[in-house]
């Protein structure tokens, strides 16, 4: 790399890192840690199996778009991934920091995934990414939010939760059952990435099972 492209990066790294700090003052609760994803979890990100062969995938609080940039580094050039951001400006800010033709950047509320997946027509995802802090959530907005994720993801697609508690685990592990956990120790402060698998049964008592999920929990029916 030339020493005007370090440059160039190196900047771009400082106004995100601001960015992201100023949307932690504006919104604590939402943004939850200070500073962007570190380099020790982008790579485990980018490590992540679920991406390698996907098609189409789901992110939840991209942020400032490191992790955004570090899931599109390892999907295939045909994929696509939909990333949904909360904060208005960190929507803007990833639209100008990321330009790949894979990815649409959403601003709206992951509480809400059922009905935006379903208005942007896209195919059941191989694997929803989540960064959004579980620990903020009232355990009825948790809940609709894991149930969401299990009915949209496709049979056999993964759901990934990078959190610095197990909150997240309270309302997963009943769905999906026990997850693989990877510490990320590193991380600034340390933490877990949870991955869970939806069964890749196609049987009709899965179908069932996803359908009810949806109505007993109030998300709209699975329209992939
Ligand atoms: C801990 S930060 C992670 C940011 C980024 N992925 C990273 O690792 O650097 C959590 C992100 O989730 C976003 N967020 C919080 N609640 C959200 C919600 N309900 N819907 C969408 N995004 C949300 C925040 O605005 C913030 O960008």
């Amino acid at each position: 790399m030339s020493s005007a492209s370090q440059f160039a990066n190196r900047r771009s790294q400082m106004t995100s890192a601001w960015r992201f700090l100023r949307g932690f003052i504006e919104n604590p609760g939402h943004v939850a840690s200070v500073l962007p994803s570190s380099s020790a979890l982008l790579s485990r990100l980018r490590d992540l199996k679920c991406l390698r062969d996907s098609e189409f995938v789901i992110e939840l609080g991209p942020g400032t778009g490191e992790t955004t940039q570090a899931l599109l580094e390892s999907m295939p050039a045909k994929s696509r991934l939909l990333s949904i951001e909360l904060v208005p400006e960190f929507a803007v800010h990833l639209r100008e920091m990321v330009i790949d033709p894979r990815l649409h950047v959403v601003q709206g509320n992951a509480l809400k995934l059922t009905e935006l997946s379903a208005l942007h027509r896209e195919l059941a995802p191989d694997a929803v990414i989540s960064g959004v802090p579980f620990s903020h959530f009232s355990d009825e907005q948790a809940n609709r939010l894991v149930r969401s994720v299990r009915v949209c993801l496709k049979p056999g697609g993964t759901f990934v939760a990078y959190q610095f508690r197990n909150d997240v685990r309270d309302h997963a592990d009943e769905l999906f059952g026990r997850p693989q956990v990877t510490a990320v120790p590193l991380n600034i402060p340390p933490l877990s990435i949870f991955e869970w698998s939806k069964p890749a049964s196609t049987s009709k008592e899965m179908a069932r099972s996803d359908w009810s999920l949806s109505r007993n929990h109030g998300a709209i029916g699975n329209k992939y």
